[in-house]
C-alpha cells in the first residue's frame, strides 16, 4: 500500500523558474492551520524566513540558503569584481541567519567552492550553475533520506512497536522524507505497525505543530505528548525506542539537537532504551572534535514568556533560551546515516563511516 499519496502536494522548498527565477517554502510557522507558502524574491526575505523559522530543520536551512545564493546575485551585472563582491556579501550576511545547524554552512561553503570555479565567467552562466548546486544540493537530500529510512527501518526491526521523537524531523525539515521520520515512513512502507509518540517541544512547538501533522498526513498513529512526561512514557513500556534528529554532529559522535533532546537520552538511558540519531552526512562537522564546540543558538525571551502572542509569565522575569542541546556520544546507541548505521558511537567509528 502507498500511504504517500495523502501527503499534501506543496513541497517544503522549491525553485520556480531559472536562474532568474524564484524561491518558495512553505510558511511552517502558519502550520498546523494553514498550508501556506511563502515567495523569497530577495536575500532579505530568505534570512528573514530561515531567522524566523519560517523554513527549520538542518537540512532545509541548507538548501533554503543554497537557493537564496541565486536569488542575491539576481540583478547583477557582468562585471566580476561587482558579482565577486555582491556574492561574497550574499553567502556572508545568508551564514548569519542561524548559528547551530551546520548543513547551513555547508551548503554555502559548495556554493563558494562552485563560484571560485567560474572567476570571470558571465553572469548568466554564474547564476545558472550556482543553480544546478542548490538544486543538486536539493536533490541528494532527497536521496539521503530515503536512504537513512532504509537504514533505520532495518535497524528498529519489527519487535518495535513504540517510538519517541523530538521536535521535527520530518519532510518539512528536509528536501522530502525527513530522517528520524523516514525511518518511520519508511517503516510504514514495509507494512509494520509503528505508533509514534510525539514531544511537542517546548517552546515552538515543532512535535506538536509539525511531527503531530506529518504523521497524520501520512496516517501513522500519534499521540502527542507534553515533553515532561516522556519518562513516564518510557517507564509505562510504551516506547522501545526513541530516534531523533540531529542539528551538528561533532568528530567524535556529540549530537546538537533541539533543546530537550539531551534529557531523553538520559530518560532512554535510565529505562534502557535505545537512543538513535537519524542525520545525513551533511550534518556532520569533522572540523571539531566534540560538542562542546558546537555553538548553541539563544533566542528571544518572548517565545517562552509569550508564546504564540499569549503572555504566559510575568513581565519583566529573567529567561534563558537555548534553541538547542548536545548530547554526549556516550548516550547515543547508534547514528543512522545515508550509509548505513555508526554504533558504536565514538571518533574512530565515526571517522571510517565517514572515510
Ligand atoms: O529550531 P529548529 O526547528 O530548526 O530545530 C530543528 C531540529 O532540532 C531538528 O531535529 C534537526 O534540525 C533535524 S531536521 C532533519
Amino acid at each position: 500500500m502507498n500511504h504517500t499519496t495523502s501527503h499534501p502536494a506543496v513541497e517544503t522548498i522549491a525553485w520556480q523558474g531559472d536562474e532568474s527565477g524564484h524561491l518558495v517554502l512553505i510558511d511552517q510557522t502558519r502550520l498546523p492551520l494553514e498550508l501556506v507558502t511563502l515567495e523569497c524574491r530577495d536575500v532579505e526575505t530568505v534570512w528573514e524566513a530561515i531567522k524566523m523559522l519560517r523554513v527549520r530543520g538542518a537540512p532545509a536551512i541548507g538548501i533554503a540558503a543554497a537557493y537564496g545564493v541565486v536569488v542575491g546575485i539576481r540583478d547583477m551585472g557582468d562585471d566580476p569584481a561587482e558579482l565577486a563582491s555582491r556574492f561574497d556579501e550574499v553567502a556572508t550576511y545568508l551564514a548569519t541567519s542561524r548559528p547551530t545547524a551546520v548543513n547551513l554552512f555547508w551548503a554555502l561553503s559548495r556554493m563558494r567552492d562552485v563560484f571560485a570555479s567560474l572567476a570571470g565567467k558571465p553572469n548568466d552562466e554564474i547564476r545558472s550553475r550556482l543553480l544546478a548546486e542548490a538544486k543538486a544540493i536539493h536533490d541528494e537530500d532527497r536521496q539521503m533520506c530515503r536512504n537513512i529510512g532504509r537504514h533505520g527501518a532495518e535497524l528498529l526491526g519489527p519487535s518495535i512497536k513504540g517510538v519517541l521523537t523530538h521536535c521535527n524531523a520530518g519532510g518539512l525539515a528536509t528536501a522530502e522524507y525527513g530522517t528520524a521520520l523516514s525511518v518511520f515512513f519508511t517503516a510504514q512502507d514495509l507494512g509494520r505497525e509503528l505508533h509514534v509518540y510525539v514531544d511537542e517541544t517546548r517552546p515552538l512547538l515543532q512535535g506538536a505543530r509539525l511531527t503531530a501533522w506529518e504523521l497524520m498526513q501520512r496516517n501513522i498513529p500519534a499521540t502527542l505528548i507534553c515533553d515532561s512526561m516522556a519518562a513516564q512514557v518510557m517507564r509505562e513500556g510504551r516506547v522501545q525506542a526513541v530516534v531523533t534528529g540531529a542539528d551538528r554532529i561533532a568528530a567524535n559522535g556529540d549530537t546538537a539537537n533541539k533543546i530537550g533532546t539531551y534529557s531523553l537520552a538520559i530518560l532512554a538511558r535510565h529505562h534502557n532504551i535505545p537512543f538513535y540519531i537519524a542525520a545525513p552526512s551533511s550534518t556532520f562537522d569533522l572540523s571539531i572534535t566534540s560538542g562542546s564546540e558546537i555553538p548553541i543558538e539563544q533566542r528571544q525571551p518572548d517565545e517562552i514568556t509569550r508564546g504564540f502572542g499569549k503572555q504566559t509569565a510575568p513581565e519583566g522575569v529573567t529567561v534563558y533560551n537555548p534553541a538547542f542541546d548536545v548530547t554526549p556520544a556516550s548516550l547515543i546507541t547508534a547514528i543512522i546515516t545515508e550509509r548505513g548505521v555508526i554504533d558504536p558511537v565514538n571518533q574512530d567509528a565515526v571517522a571510517r563511516h565517514l572515510g
